[in-house]
């Protein structure tokens, strides 16, 4: 083997025992997820080559609130993606990080994730922090009133028209943040809360670009929390990152099933 491939798969194993460590050591744990922890599961991300913004813009908020033609455009994109979210399970990633919380290693899971897939892993929808929302299902803009994907599917297969409330006419859109919305600030604050108390903040799969949710990392290790960063290429947040493991999620995560 190569002088410089035995290095690198030194130097990766001990950073894999200084994760082991940290794992072992931390009391409080808080995971922080990006769309980089599903594309295992088949659900493309957001900036990766190829990776959803690379093919289509998103949606602004306020084009959504103005504009029939980008509603309809809206949930084109959410009917065409049903089978990507429906074929999708939990990864190596979601699995693991899926231990800790089981471990009673990490109190809740704070994932930037539409997918359900943390649910799916069998974490407790109590203990999902979705900062920006999620897709499995829809609510009226106006009153809340939930509505299920299924339900909405032929109407507007047939009809084409953005689906409006039963209830009070308003507009009925996927249960997700877009661009310009503002943020859920329950799951805010409570995401917040946890990066300033845990003692170990794990990154998984995300390029910390979308604030203010890419801010959690710095809030950590302000407070003192040891921060890893899990993740295929460097984002802006390595800075605050006292160990950083580079490289494919499922590969990484897969031993630290607690
Ligand atoms: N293993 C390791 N890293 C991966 C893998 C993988 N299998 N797949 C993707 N990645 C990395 C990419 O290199 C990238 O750095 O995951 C990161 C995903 O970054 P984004 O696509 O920007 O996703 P995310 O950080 O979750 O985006 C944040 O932006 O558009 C909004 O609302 C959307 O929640 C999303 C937010
Ligand atoms: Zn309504």
């Amino acid at each position: 083997m190569p002088i410089a491939a035995a290095d690198k798969d030194a130097v990766l194993a001990e950073k894999r025992a200084r994760f082991a460590a940290m794992l072992a050591r931390a009391d409080r744990v808080a995971a922080f997820t990006g769309a980089g922890l599903s594309t295992e599961a088949g659900i493309p991300d957001f900036r990766s080559p190829g990776g959803r913004w690379s093919r289509i813009k998103p949606i602004a908020f306020e084009a959504f609130l103005a504009d029939e033609e980008a509603r309809r455009e809206s949930w084109r994109r959410r009917f065409d993606m049903d089978d990507e979210i429906r074929s999708a399970r939990p990864t190596r990633g979601h699995m693991a990080i899926a231990s800790w919380v089981q471990a009673g290693k990490c109190p809740a899971v704070i994932t930037q994730n539409i997918d359900n897939l943390h649910q799916d892993s069998g974490i407790p929808a109590d203990a999902v922090v979705e900062v920006h929302g999620n897709t499995t299902y829809a609510t009226c803009l106006d009153c809340a009133r939930r509505y299920e994907i299924e339900a909405l599917r032929a109407p507007f297969l047939a009809n084409g028209q953005a689906p409006r409330c039963d209830d009070c006419g308003g507009f009925i859109k996927t249960a997700t943040i877009s661009f310009g919305q503002p943020m859920p600030e329950t799951a805010m604050r409570r995401a917040t809360e946890l990066a300033r108390t845990c003692d170990l903040f794990v990154v998984v799969g995300s390029s910390l670009v979308v604030y203010p949710a890419a801010d959690l990392p710095r809030l950590a290790h302000r407070q003192g929390a040891r921060v890893v960063i899990v993740n295929r290429e460097e984002t802006p947040g390595d800075r605050y990152a006292d160990l950083l493991l580079r490289g494919e999620i499922g590969d990484l995560l897969e031993e630290f099933v607690l």
